[in-house]
């Protein structure tokens, strides 16, 4: 594994030193930055350190403060405090250098409310605004602080959908632990999806025709790293393929293109080589690795990005949530068989396929996790009383239409008295089929 973790690091000591306890641009410049496809690395308007004419030099070199300063952010003084956010635990094993890459907008002081601050030694939980945990990192000998300071909202932060982490957090354990969820699920207290549509304030007028520009040879890729999948999504292309032809690049296949988009690869990441062969294609498969609630990865918002007809296979809200026509969903067919059926009649037609294109130019992608502009409404909830002021019970959908019974959100407490329950049962989570019977259903088809 690829690390460029030391830079980032010795950034986090110089926080408290810099200017009013923020990271100051200039310190930054310097330094090796993850980069991200979109995310070209340059100073905010009035960002530079020194510049923002509202603290003075005697109170940056304030070093301590107390609890009760940092809950009230320091408001109406010279040199307005962050909000602490205290890290409680690594993420995926990996320690400050991953979560710095996760809150990369709100560290680089690009946050609309970008007063707070992330801090690593547990020995500051008293001066912490919030804690944050990442649950998959909680083995049963994890320690949870040993107080609860009042008014501490102690945040349970996950990306996943909860099928990766079903068999290694007991999650019962944490019952009545945290305050709010952080998490893809729009019912989760900050939501941080993988990726954004945005409406173009003024339409563009192409007059590009996609279709020609591809052989019908190349029908549709797949990328895929993780070949035993909670969706049973590669039961799905074993029967896809048997009606059309598939390029599987990645691990589990035989071509290779680029290294995928994943935490671990920021900064080394080219999505150039990989979208030049992605582009070549009619369909790209955007499969999750699990049919979870509202759980659509990055996959499927960089397809978005590329010329090329994303073909999903998920449980989240695609069409809530995605442009107007702008994909197939592999689910709405009876079976792998009448979707590669569809998919060919389309290759063969080029007004139905550039229709898959009309919505470009109405709309834009913005591929989020991890460089997602959602991580601010963190720091933007930490500095809003209403987060704060009761009643603020959390309830989940399904809770609330009686669909299942035993889906808990938030109580009256103020915490998730059944984080299981809300996060595991909550998620619905399901594979293709439904059942072995189902399954002999679809393939038989
Ligand atoms: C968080 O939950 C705990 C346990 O239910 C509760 O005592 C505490 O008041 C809650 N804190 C906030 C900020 O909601
Ligand atoms: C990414 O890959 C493309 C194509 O191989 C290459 O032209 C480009 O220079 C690479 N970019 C970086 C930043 O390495
Ligand atoms: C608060 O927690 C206690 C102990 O778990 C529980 O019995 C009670 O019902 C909860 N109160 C509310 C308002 O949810």
């Amino acid at each position: 594994m690829r690390r460029g973790g030391v830079v980032l690091m010795v950034m986090v000591s110089v926080t408290l030193g810099t200017l009013c306890g923020f990271l100051s641009i200039n310190t930054m410049q310097g330094a090796r930055l993850p980069r991200g496809p979109n995310d070209a690395v340059t100073n905010p308007p009035g960002a530079s350190s020194g510049q923002d004419g509202t603290c003075s030099k005697s109170s940056s070199l304030k070093r301590s403060y107390t609890r009760s300063e940092v809950l009230s952010g320091g408001e109406g003084e010279a040199c307005p405090l962050p909000k602490r956010i205290l890290i409680w635990t690594s993420f995926w094993g990996e320690q400050s250098f991953t979560w710095e890459r996760i809150f990369f907008r709100q560290v680089s002081r690009r946050c609309p409310e970008s007063r707070c601050e992330l801090v690593y030694d547990h020995r500051l939980l008293d001066s912490a605004a919030a804690v944050l945990f990442h649950p998959g990192d909680m083995k049963p000998s994890y320690s949870l602080p040993a107080t609860r300071p009042p008014g501490q909202p102690w945040i349970f932060l996950s990306f996943e959908s909860p099928s990766t982490m079903i068999n290694k957090v007991n999650l019962a354990r944490l019952n009545g632990v945290f305050n709010w969820t952080m998490t893809y699920r729009r019912d989760s207290d900050v939501v941080v999806p993988y990726g954004l549509v945005l409406t173009r304030t003024a339409p563009l007028h192409l007059q590009k025709d996609y279709w020609s520009g591809k052989s019908n040879k190349l029908l549709a890729a797949w990328t895929v790293s993780h070949c035993n999948t909670e969706s049973r999504r590669e039961w799905f292309v074993k029967e896809l393929v048997k009606h059309m032809a598939l390029d599987v690049f990645g691990k589990c296949g035989t071509r290779k293109c680029g290294k995928s988009l994943f935490l671990m690869t920021i900064g080394t990441f080219n999505q150039t080589e990989c979208s030049n062969e992605i582009e070549k294609y009619m369909f790209y498969l955007a499969f999750e690795n699990s049919i979870c609630l509202d759980y659509i990865t990055e996959k499927f918002y960089q397809a978005l990005t590329l010329e090329v007809v994303p073909v999903v296979l998920g449980g989240g809200p695609y069409e809530d949530i995605a442009p107007p026509h702008s994909y197939v969903d592999a689910l709405a067919f009876d079976s792998p068989k009448h979707l590669a059926k569809y998919l060919k009649e389309v290759a063969n037609d080029r007004d139905a396929y550039n229709r898959f294109f009309v919505w470009k130019q109405h709309y834009t992608v913005e591929l989020g996790h991890p460089f997602s502009p959602l991580v601010c409404d963190l720091c933007a909830k930490l500095h809003d009383p209403v987060s704060f002021s009761p009643p603020n019970a959390n309830r989940n959908p399904m809770e609330q239409v009686g669909v299942l019974g035993a889906v808990r959100g938030r109580d009256g407490n103020g915490s998730y008295p059944d984080i299981q329950s809300w996060f595991v049962r909550g998620s619905v989570c399901r594979r293709w089929w439904q059942s072995a019977e189902g399954r002999r259903k679809h393939i038989h088809k």
